[in-house]
């Protein structure tokens, strides 16, 4: 028995790989360097559902049949009433989506695909009491979101770090919400069941929920010198520190390191970002030290979270919606496994090991 199934593989996959040991993730043939501001989010979802539909069209059929749908699921923005713009943009985007019919074809699955992009941005447009923006079926995924979110074109070097976080997210070998999302598929539901698996486990702190906390971090350490005092205080509490840490990778995650990249390449054109990538920085070098001395047996590096907290800030999404553009990206991923999970035709349906008390035997 393991209690957090470590070490077992529950799947066979052809999407992704990641090696914990060497801090390398192979998404379908391409390392992370080869796809992160390389390739578009539609081009990498585009290049997971690869195989999984048997009438998936070439690329760019692709991209533009996201685009229409983006469109379409524009039509759900008007159930977004009060109740939902109270829950958190997580609980809310999913909700919405739940109105999408469960199905197995590729209509279902790009209907889902677009559907956290267009419902994101209008639950947070909403929320201030602004219209929400129609889509714009021509602009690319990243460029339409960003529009929908703050009514302005963005710029070359913004779309592109959205993109890139978009594919630097977008699969992950078997993380929890991959292995929720594949459970689902494995009895035979429908791709929009698995994909509201997949946003129910990622909204955790211990996987996608931890980025938000990363900006309370950051702002209450507020300065560079106040970092190793308000981490050993964290610590001293049995707090665990949000963006540190993962259960595979036991060296750098390179997920921060494309994020960090994109994060430099924005803060050029900044006033605000340079001064925000020095505190995160100084925090970053801060924790390594003290996490190495509290875990010397334990190598506690940073993780993904880390820089998509500043990323996604400098965008100008909220810190309690970046679970949610989390899980925009990571709705590819979900529903390729889904996919692949269904092909196999096999239920997922492990074994506990009881450890209650006995029937008091008869008299
Ligand atoms: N800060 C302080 N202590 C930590 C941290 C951390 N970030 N991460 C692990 N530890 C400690 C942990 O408390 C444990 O100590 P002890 O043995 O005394 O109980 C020890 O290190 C071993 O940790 P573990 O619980 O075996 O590690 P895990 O593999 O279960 O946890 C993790 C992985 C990501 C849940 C954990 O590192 C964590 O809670 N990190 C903070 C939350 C976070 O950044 N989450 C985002 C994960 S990356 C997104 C994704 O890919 O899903």
């Amino acid at each position: 028995m393991s209690q957090g199934l470590d070490d077992i593989i529950a799947a066979e996959t052809r999407l992704s790989s990641v090696d914990g040991a060497h801090g390398i993730l192979v998404v379908k043939g391409f390392s992370l360097d080869q796809i992160a501001g390389q390739k578009s989010f539609e081009d990498v979802a585009w290049l997971l559902f690869g195989g999984l539909f048997d009438d998936l069209p070439d690329a760019r059929t692709f991209a533009a049949q996201l685009g229409h749908d983006r469109s379409e699921v524009f039509d759900l923005v008007r159930y977004i009433d009060d109740g939902i713009l109270a829950l958190p943009p997580m609980d809310g985007v999913r909700a919405i989506m739940a109105r999408i019919a469960d199905g197995e074809d590729l209509a279902t699955a790009t209907r889902l695909l677009a559907a956290p992009a267009v419902l994101l941005p209008a639950f947070l447009r909403l929320r201030e009491g602004q219209p929400p923006l129609a889509p714009d079926p021509r602009r690319g995924h990243a460029a339409d979101m960003l529009h929908m979110l703050n009514g302005q074109v963005a710029g070359p070097e913004t779309v592109g770090a959205l993109d890139t976080y978009l594919v630097t997210v977008a699969d992950h070998g078997l993380n929890a919400s991959t292995f929720a999302a594949r459970v689902v598929a494995s009895t035979w539901s429908g791709l929009t069941s698995s994909v509201l698996a997949g946003f129910a486990a990622l909204k955790g702190p211990l996987h996608g929920g931890a980025p938000g906390p990363i900006i309370a971090m950051l702002d209450g350490i507020a300065t560079p010198d106040n970092a190793e005092a308000w981490i050993e205080a964290a610590l001293a509490r049995g707090d665990r520190l949000m963006g540190f840490g993962h259960r595979i990778y036991k060296v750098r995650d390179p997920r921060a390191d494309a994020l960090k990249a994109a994060v430099r390449r924005m803060a050029k054109g900044s006033n605000l970002l340079p001064g925000r990538l020095k505190l995160a920085e100084a925090v970053e070098q801060a924790a390594l030290e003290i996490l190495h001395r509290h875990k010397p047996d334990r190598p506690l590096d940073v993780n993904v979270e880390f820089y998509t907290a500043l990323l996604l800030e400098a965008l100008g999404f909220p810190p309690d919606a970046f679970t949610a553009v989390f899980a925009t990206g990571r709705t590819a991923g979900w529903l390729a496994h889904a996919r692949e999970q269904r092909l196999t035709g096999r239920l997922i349906r492990p074994q506990s090991s009881y450890v209650g008390p006995e029937p008091a035997a008869a008299a």
